[in-house]
C-alpha cells in the first residue's frame, strides 16, 4: 500500500465544499498520513472518470450530482446506502451513506412527535427516513415539487413506515420542524422557511443548513428556547464517519475532545468564508457597544460602534448633534452610516444606537445587506442603572414617565427584527459567551 492515502470528493459544483479543510483537519489529528482533493465532475463526466478513481483512491466521498448517479458503477450497496437509495462514501468499490449517521448523532428528539419535513431532494430523504425510523408518530412534507414529494413518500412507506403524507393547510402545527431546504443559506441569509406561528407552537427544529452555522430559523426558535440546531455537527459527524470507513483498523476514540475543539474550529472557519453582518439592538443601557467590543475580542472579528462613526462624520458628539441640529438630522446621518456600514465587505459586528432598528426602512437594510440581528434585551432598570454614570445620551434626559414611553414603544420594534433574542442582564463577556454559543462557535 501507499504511504500516502488519497481521498476526495466527487461533484459538482465544489468551490465552497468544506470537506478538504474537515477531513484533512481530522487526519492530522488521527494521525493518518493522506491527502483529500476535490474532483469537480459534470454529470457527463462520470461514466468515464469513475472508473479511474474507483482504481486510483483509498476512498472517496459523493456529492450532488452523484449521490444516486455511481450506484450503477459499484460492486455492492452497504445497508446504510440501500436506506436512502443514495451514497455518500465509497470504499473498495462498496457505496455507503454515512449521513444518515451525522444525523442520528445530532439525536433530535423525533420520537412520538409530529414532524414537517421542508423539501424533498437528498437530505430531506434522509430526514425523512430517520424520523421514520425514531418512530416520529407522523411525518409530513412540505415541499415545491409534488412528484419528488411522492416519490419520497413512497421510499418511506415501502420502509414499512404508514403515517407519512403530504403537508395540508388544515394540519395541526407540527412539533418538530426538519429543514432540508437551502432556504435560509448564505449568502441568502434572510429567508425562513417556517412562518413564525408556526414557530410559535413547535418544540424541536433542526436545520441542515451549516453556512450560516445558525441560520435565521434557528435563532428564531433559539430565542423562543426550542431545541434547535443546525447543519454543521452533521456535516463533521458524516466526514468522521466516512474516515471511520476508510481506516477500519483505527480507533478514532482517543481524539473525541480534539475533534470537538474541531467543531469549534470548523465554525469559526464558516465565518471566515461567508461574512455575515451580525447587528447588535436594544435599548440604550442594553449592552450593545460592550458586548460587541467583547464578541469582536473573542472572535477577531472587526467592530464597529454605530454611534463613534455618526460621530466621527458629523466631528460633533451625538450630545451635540441632537443640540445643534436636532434628532430628525441625527437619523438623517444614522441612517446613512448605517448604510456605509452595511455596505463594507466583510464579516463586521455592528453595535446599533438603541433608536436605529426602530426606524422606517433600518431593517429592510440589514436584511438586504444579509445581516442578522441579535436583541440583547434588558429590564428598563438595568438600563437605567448602567446610563446614570454617563451623560451622553440625549433621550434620556426626558422625565422617567417619558423614558418608560419609550422602552415600551420600541420593545415590540426590538422583538420583531429580532433573529435572536437574548436576556442580557449578565456582564458583556457572559452576554458574548451566549452569542458565541448560539451560533455554534463554542
Ligand atoms: C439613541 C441611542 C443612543 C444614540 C442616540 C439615540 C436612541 O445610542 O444613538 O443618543 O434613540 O435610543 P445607545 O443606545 O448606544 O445609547
Amino acid at each position: 500500500m501507499r504511504s500516502i492515502r488519497r481521498y476526495g470528493l466527487i461533484g459538482y459544483p465544489l468551490q465552497h465544499s468544506l470537506s478538504p479543510f474537515i477531513h484533512t483537519r481530522i487526519m492530522e489529528i488521527a494521525g493518518i498520513r493522506g491527502e483529500y482533493r476535490l474532483y469537480e465532475l459534470g454529470p457527463k463526466k462520470l461514466e468515464q472518470e469513475l472508473p479511474k478513481l474507483l482504481a486510483g483512491l483509498d476512498g472517496f466521498n459523493c456529492t450532488i450530482p452523484h449521490k444516486q448517479a455511481v450506484i450503477p458503477h459499484l460492486r455492492e450497496l452497504h445497508p446504510s446506502a440501500a436506506l436512502y437509495g443514495a451514497v455518500n462514501t465509497v470504499y473498495r468499490g462498496v457505496g455507503y451513506n454515512t449521513d444518515g449517521e451525522g444525523f442520528r448523532s445530532c439525536r433530535v428528539p423525533l420520537a412520538g412527535r409530529r414532524v414537517c419535513i421542508l423539501g424533498a431532494g437528498g437530505v430531506a430523504r434522509v430526514l425523512a427516513v430517520e424520523a421514520a425510523r425514531a418512530g416520529a408518530l407522523e411525518i409530513v412534507i412540505k415541499a415545491r415539487t409534488p412528484a419528488r414529494s411522492q416519490e419520497l413518500i413512497r421510499t418511506v412507506q415501502a420502509q414499512g413506515y404508514a403515517p407519512i403524507r403530504l403537508a395540508a393547510p388544515e394540519d395541526q402545527p407540527a412539533q418538530v420542524y426538519l429543514n432540508g431546504t437551502p432556504v435560509g443559506m448564505w449568502p441568502q441569509v434572510q429567508g425562513v422557511p417556517v412562518e413564525k406561528e408556526g414557530l410559535n407552537q413547535a418544540q424541536v427544529v433542526y436545520d441542515t443548513i451549516y453556512n450560516p452555522t445558525a441560520t435565521r430559523l434557528v435563532l428564531q426558535a433559539k430565542s423562543r428556547g426550542l431545541w434547535a440546531m443546525g447543519g454543521l455537527n452533521m456535516l463533521f459527524a458524516q466526514a468522521l464517519a466516512a474516515q471511520r470507513i476508510w481506516n477500519p483498523d483505527l480507533d478514532f476514540s482517543p481524539f473525541a475532545q480534539e475533534f470537538a475543539e474541531l467543531e469549534r474550529e470548523l465554525a469559526r472557519e464558516v465565518w471566515r468564508r461567508s461574512p455575515i453582518k451580525l447587528v447588535l439592538t436594544g435599548f440604550m443601557g442594553a449592552g450593545k457597544s460592550s458586548v460587541g467590543r467583547k464578541l469582536a475580542e473573542l472572535t477577531g472579528l472587526p467592530f464597529v460602534d454605530l454611534d463613534e462613526v455618526i460621530a466621527r462624520k458629523a466631528e460633533l458628539s451625538i450630545e451635540e448633534i441632537f443640540a445643534s441640529k436636532g434628532e430628525d438630522a441625527f437619523r438623517t446621518l444614522e441612517r446613512q452610516c448605517l448604510g456605509e456600514e452595511l455596505g463594507s465587505s466583510g464579516s463586521l459586528i455592528l453595535a446599533t444606537g438603541g433608536g436605529t432598528v426602530v426606524q422606517p426602512g433600518a431593517e429592510e437594510a440589514i436584511r438586504s445587506a444579509g445581516g442578522l440581528i441579535v436583541y440583547l434585551d434588558v429590564l428598563l432598570e438595568t438600563a437605567l442603572r448602567r446610563c446614570a454614570a454617563d451623560a451622553q445620551r440625549p433621550l434620556l434626559r426626558g422625565s422617567r414617565r417619558e423614558v418608560e414611553e419609550l422602552y415600551r414603544r420600541r420593545k415590540p420594534s426590538y422583538e420583531r427584527t429580532a433573529d435572536l433574542q437574548l436576556a442580557a442582564e449578565a456582564s458583556p463577556g457572559e452576554v458574548a459567551a451566549a452569542i458565541l454559543t448560539a451560533f455554534g462557535w463554542r
